[in-house]
């Protein structure tokens, strides 16, 4: 956006990018007069998001008229529970869909059909059916073909899990309108592991979940109830994702017990139809803790026999179980480390146990040492996972998978690629990538991550001649390796729209699409998505599209842009600012601003030496800061704030400036969508709504606290003026006060002036007022108060004594202070003010939360101003 207030000439690279994408999009759909609200047709009925992108609506007459001809039954050859899956998939959606109930058949009918069979039971009735082309495990074929005489359209696999995916390949193509009259189609996944992590503990609380309770568990059972798991197995499988680990990856060794196994064995049971083999976070202590054992040492003959017994007992219960996923010597949970042992021996142990059921055991390269030295400046926790596994290459065992975050720290907002898949030529690898936001937004803002892992995925880490980008590693193509995959870190929740936002389940369906095929685009991806999920209305597509694809780098523009890591409180939720949370700890999560500088060098010639681990193509672009990307800047560089970036900003304006763009962008989030206002069922369009306004008041307080941050700590002012200034704001702490007493925030960056008001007891109504000086005219009165998790403060706004807004602090944010991740904006439009009035607040405490304030921003209204505001 350009900023009218501050005469600014030169729109930032954000802006520029975003801005004419998210612009154009909306503006092509609106000149294509696609507004008519008629046209939508029965698309408006009341939606909760339950049923994501598999709601099958119906499709307009136009539409639905191609797949008439479409046969009239579908015809399952063969009998499991997978292909009664597909068959009832079937007949559901395209009930949905066509108002058709196609007749179920199980033998080839004298008419034409849709023929449901793995290959073997095909090939039986008609010996000539033969794919053009290879067919993998999983893989489908979807043709139209002649059977005894009779039109067919043909889905079929290797398995039968193929011929589910194929079924959802058709539902989706019939959704998104595509002709199937001709179909000759042949997918392959791009990998055999396409699997979920979901961290949820047995007493029902998921680690870094935020969408509600466990789906799995309660009160330390497996629920009764598991209609939610059948219906994430489907959510799942229409995706083609083949796996699940169910709990808590820092696992608890009481998963294992023998007692619990039959419990277990019901979920399976709840994903086995759609194909969905199960696996379990193993602790890898369990032969000690849990197991009677006086060791739980690998080469220990004990306990190799001890982990053999316990495989075998979960097989005798779940005789598909995929696997296990071992957290060790990473954040506090034991490993071969105690007995001196390397990983390999440790996943070796376990992975022979496994070997003769098929089973998988993923073994996790986040390891690291959090009780690094800070004040040596060449410890750095990025160099951990190559250092610790890529002396074990070739060590593994073949149904060992090294599972493998993105980055080398721990899923910030942006980081470079980990070295580590570039270092491994002998060993299994999977990519992990993390669906829940935990370091970005969670799930309150919109941050659609497919983006992000596309750069990753594409990323040439030249580690053969030819080009070597992440994807094909992981896939297993470049270094020739049986096994690979894609893990996605789901933490879905029992709120109905499973990840509590509607918006954030395009990432659960982005990473299911790149698990199958990277190869896709963010843009294709978020097009079917949308469409899925919203109906084909063009403005609707467009402007969510647009958003969607916008949102990773505002995010990243408005938190921790140039390579500097999220800022978010490392050491609390991860969730709102905390920009010191990260320094002088041993974390190791450091960016080492001080008041000549900021960044981490990271180089060979003069930092840690991490630049080194990547091939020498990789290494030399990252060990100048000349030739690094500026995004990447400070994760690989320490220079003064002085430094001129390839933007031509020196690094503190071009920190100020993404800060300040990105909030005008989230602001514009919420304009965006309110174009779509009769567009949507009336409850997605108020939920997202809702939360796109907290994600606009949530981004200035970002904005805020980072530039006031580094506007101390470097003593370099804002070129444009706007930090630290801001003529709109009357503090809380300088109104007149009755009741309320002032109090410090704590960090100050987390609160306007490091201050903000509370009121003074616990259960008695506080005022806190002031006269506005403005002129006449329609204004915004904005009240930034914090809302803590401890109580459920309510505050009334009162001008010259009339009420203009009340409401309720009732939200669930991830903190019980005032502070960063509790600080809410109110947006209190359209009140005209003259100059010379009274503004009230009035704020009733509930149990420990005061009904806090931190400030009050009186805005002229844009079209009355004629100015955006900042
Ligand atoms: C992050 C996250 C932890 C999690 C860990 C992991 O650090 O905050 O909750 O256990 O990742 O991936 O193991």
């Amino acid at each position: 956006m350009t900023d009218v207030r501050y005469g600014r000439e030169q729109p930032s690279r954000l802006s520029r990018s975003i801005e004419s994408d998210l612009v154009k999009r909306i503006a092509v759909a609106l000149a294509a007069g696609v507004v008519l609200v008629l046209a939508l047709g029965g698309a408006l009925y009341a939606e909760t998001g339950y049923d994501a992108w598999l709601r099958y609506g119906p499709l307009s007459y136009a539409a639905a008229k191609q797949y008439q001809t479409l046969p009239a039954s579908v015809v399952v050859l063969g009998d499991s529970s997978i292909l009664d899956s597909a068959q009832k998939e079937l007949i559901r959606g395209l009930r949905g869909m066509l108002g058709r109930t196609l007749r179920a058949n199980s033998s080839l009918p004298a008419e034409p059909g849709i023929i449901l069979a793995r290959l073997a039971e095909l090939r039986a009735v008609s010996p000539a059916l033969k794919p053009r082309a290879e067919l993998r495990a999983d893989g489908f074929w979807i043709t139209s073909v002649r059977l005894r005489g009779q039109a067919c359209l043909v889905i079929t696999s290797p398995t039968d899990r193929g011929v589910l995916y194929g079924v959802f390949a058709l539902l989706r193509k019939i959704a998104l309108g595509t002709p199937t009259a001709k179909l000759d189609e042949i997918q392959n996944p791009s990998a055999p592991l396409r699997w979920v992590n979901d961290w949820d503990n047995r007493n029902g609380t998921i680690e870094r979940g935020y969408a509600g309770a466990s789906i799995f568990f309660e009160n330390g059972s497996v629920r009764a109830d598991l209609g939610r798991v059948r219906d994430y197995a489907r959510l799942l499988a229409s995706l083609g994702i083949n796996g699940c680990v169910i709990n808590n990856v820092n696992a608890d060794p009481k998963t294992l017990e023998d007692g619990f196994l039959p419990q277990l064995a019901r979920i399976a049971e709840a994903f086995r139809p759609w194909g969905v083999r199960i696996g379990l976070s193993a602790n890898f202590a369990s032969p000690k803790v849990m197991g009677g054992l006086g060791t739980f040492d690998p080469l220990d003959p004990s306990v190799g026999a001890w982990w053999q017994h316990k495989v075998e007992g979960i097989y005798t219960q779940i005789p598909d179980f995929g696997g296990f996923v071992m957290k060790a010597d990473s954040e506090g949970q034991l490993g071969p480390s105690t007995y001196g042992r390397s990983p390999a021996d440790a996943a070796n142990v376990i992975a022979r146990a496994l070997k003769p059921h098929g089973g998988v055991l993923f073994y996790r390269a986040f390891v690291y040492n959090h009780h690094l030295d800070w004040r040596n400046p060449k410890n750095d926790r990025a160099k951990a996972a190559y250092d610790i596994f890529h002396p074990l290459d070739g060590k593994f065992d073949d149904n060992v998978v090294l599972q493998i975050k993105y980055g080398p720290i721990d899923f910030q907002v942006r980081e470079p690629v980990s070295p580590l898949f570039g270092g491994l030529a002998h060993t299994n690898t999977a990519i992990e990538l993390q669906i829940t936001q935990e370091y970005t937004g969670q799930q309150r803002h919109l941050c659609f991550l497919v983006p992000l892992w596309k750069e990753v995925l594409d990323f040439n880490l030249h580690a053969k001649e030819l080009a070597t980008p992440v994807k094909e590693i992981v896939e297993g193509k470049t270094f020739h390796r049986p096994m690979g995959g894609f893990v996605g870190v789901a933490n879905v929740g029992s709120d109905l729209n499973w990840l509590g936002n509607p918006l954030a389940m395009a990432n659960l369906y982005g990473f299911g699409r790149l698990a199958w095929n990277p190869n896709l685009s963010a843009n294709a991806i978020v097009e079917e998505w949308t469409r899925l999920t919203f109906g084909k209305q063009p403005l609707v597509v467009q402007t969510i599209s647009a958003m969607q694809l916008a949102s990773w780098k505002v995010y990243e523009s408005y938190t921790g842009p140039l390579g500097l890591q999220t800022l978010t409180n490392i050491l609390g939720s991860h969730y709102g600012p905390g920009i010191d949370s990260s320094e002088q700890n041993g974390w190791g999560q450091w960016h080492r601003a001080d008041h000549e500088g900021v960044g981490m060098d990271r180089t060979v010639a003069t930092g840690t030496g991490f630049v080194g681990q990547y091939s020498p193509a990789v290494a030399g672009m990252y060990a100048s800061p000349k030739t690094t990307p500026d995004d990447l800047l400070l994760f690989f560089h320490h220079v003064p704030y002085s430094y001129v970036l390839h933007s031509g900003k020196t690094v503190i304006q071009e920190i100020y400036d993404l800060h300040y763009d990105g909030a005008e962008h989230a602001r514009q989030f919420v304009k965006h969508w309110e174009t779509l206002r009769g567009y949507l069922d009336e409850e997605r369009y108020a939920e997202i709504l809702a939360r796109l306004k907290y994600q606009a008041g949530h981004a200035i307080v970002w904005r805020d606290a980072v530039c006031n941050w580094f506007r101390r700590e470097s003593g370099i002012a804002d070129a444009r003026g706007r930090v630290g200034h801001h003529p709109d704001r009357v503090e809380a702490e300088n109104m007149q006060l009755n009741g309320y007493r002032p109090m410090d925030v704590v960090p100050w960056e987390n609160a306007s002036g490091g201050k903000g008001i509370e009121c003074a007891a616990p259960e008695k109504e506080c005022t806190a007022e002031f006269r506005s000086d403005r002129p006449a005219g329609w204004y915004e009165i904005d009240v930034q108060y914090f809302d803590q998790n401890n109580g459920e403060s309510r505050f009334r706004v009162l001008v010259n004594q009339q009420l203009v807004d009340e409401w309720r602090a009732g939200d669930h944010l991830p903190s019980n202070q005032p502070g960063g991740d509790t600080s809410t904006r109110r947006w209190i439009t359209g009140i005209a003010l003259r100059a010379g009035d009274e503004i009230r607040i009035e704020g009733t405490p509930d149990g420990e939360e005061r009904a806090p304030l931190d400030y009050v921003e009186v805005r002229a209204m844009e079209a009355e101003s004629g100015s955006t505001s900042k």
